[in-house]
């Protein structure tokens, strides 16, 4: 079991393209974001394992015995349905899960960890078959939350940088540009489950209408893949335009398919009025929406959209595309306000 402590971080992720209908089998291009969530396991002398994320604001102490006496054959499948009941209560016990935990996505993520731990985390190199059996785990957590995932979002966190997915094959983009973006989050609490579930309902209804939308959005994607390779080379600003004017596609077809909301259509209009271009990223239904940043934008004008943004209640990051997937640290070389936050909790 682990000796020393081990920090752990993974990236935010977003789709710049492709949300919906990558759930039915089309092409969707995502990136991971310079935004990360931090993880810390600590070893104590009592005999317990602490574990500790500050971004999400859990702390949970283990007892490495009991640790120990847990079956982990099941690890190794990487698929949460392979637990027989008997694993999943004694996992909850052990975990010091509270009886309702299966709807608690603080807790499924303490139970993610510590399957992790149990694997892979008490090594301090990652092997290519390690990063398989997090994204598989990570997967897990997706499936639990949205039914039926198409598995984008932890493949794009596990692995890191700026990729292509399609029905589980991906492929990175190579050299892609260095694009800053706004993340904002209107706050709007919806769920994924159910937005997946009313597009598939929408596509049965009315197919003729539908299905050609998520062809077109496939087709958004890839010509701006197309585009971003092209900018590896030699950007240029109306590679720029041509990526505004997919954005704004994509943010009326993302509409069509009814997976707007009133929030996202101010985050929208607020941009707009700077003379910037949004869409939403994910599920929609509310929750995030991303905003392209020129590289001919002044500071000034930056600052003031994200205050028109916070203006309106919403959270908003600056953030650039295109970070490492999930990571071991050492210690240092970690940040001081990093490190004080895994302190802090
Ligand atoms: O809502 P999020 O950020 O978890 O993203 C969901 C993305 C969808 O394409 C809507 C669903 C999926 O499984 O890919």
């Amino acid at each position: 079991m682990l000796s020393e402590v081990l920090l752990v971080s993974a990236p935010g992720k977003v789709i710049l393209h492709g949300e919906h209908a990558v759930v039915h089998g089309k092409v969707a291009l995502a990136v991971a974001l310079n935004l990360r969530t931090f993880l810390r396991l600590q070893p104590h002398s009592t005999g317990k394992v602490g574990l500790n994320l500050p971004n999400i604001g859990i702390k949970q102490a283990w007892d490495v015995a009991s640790l120990q006496l847990l079956d982990t054959s099941f690890l190794e499948q990487g698929d949460i349905t392979a637990l027989t009941p008997e694993q999943v209560e004694k996992l909850k016990e052990v975990a010091g899960c509270p009886e309702d935990c299966a709807n608690d996505h603080k807790w499924l993520a303490v139970l993610a960890f510590l399957f992790l731990y149990l694997s892979i985390c008490r090594k301090q190199r990652w092997t290519e078959e390690d990063l398989e059996l997090i994204n598989k785990w990570a997967f897990q957590g997706e499936r639990v939350i949205h039914g039926n995932p198409s598995g984008v979002d932890n493949t794009v966190s596990t692995w890191g940088g700026a990729l292509r997915y399609q029905q589980g094959k991906i492929s990175s983009l190579k050299r892609p540009p260095a694009l800053k973006i706004l993340l904002t989050n209107t706050k709007v609490p919806r769920s994924t489950k159910a937005l997946v579930a009313g597009v598939r309902n929408r596509l049965l209804k009315f197919p003729e209408i539908v299905a050609p939308v998520l062809t077109s959005i496939e087709a958004i994607s890839l010509e701006c893949e197309r585009v971003l390779a092209e900018m590896a080379s030699a950007p240029t600003p109306g590679h720029y335009l041509v990526l505004e004017e997919l954005i704004d596609m994509n943010q009326h077809h993302l509409n069509a398919l009814g997976v707007g909301h009133a929030s996202l259509d101010q985050l929208c209009q607020v941009t707009t009025a700077h003379g910037l271009h949004s869409k939403l990223t994910g599920g929609g239904g509310g929750g995030c929406g991303i905003t392209l940043l020129r590289p001919d934008l002044q500071r000034l004008e930056v600052e003031a959209a994200k205050q028109a943004l916070t203006g309106c209640g919403f959270d908003c990051w600056e953030t650039s595309i295109g970070a490492p997937g999930v990571s071991v640290h050492a210690a240092t070389s970690l940040d001081a306000p990093i490190l004080q936050a895994l302190d802090g909790i």
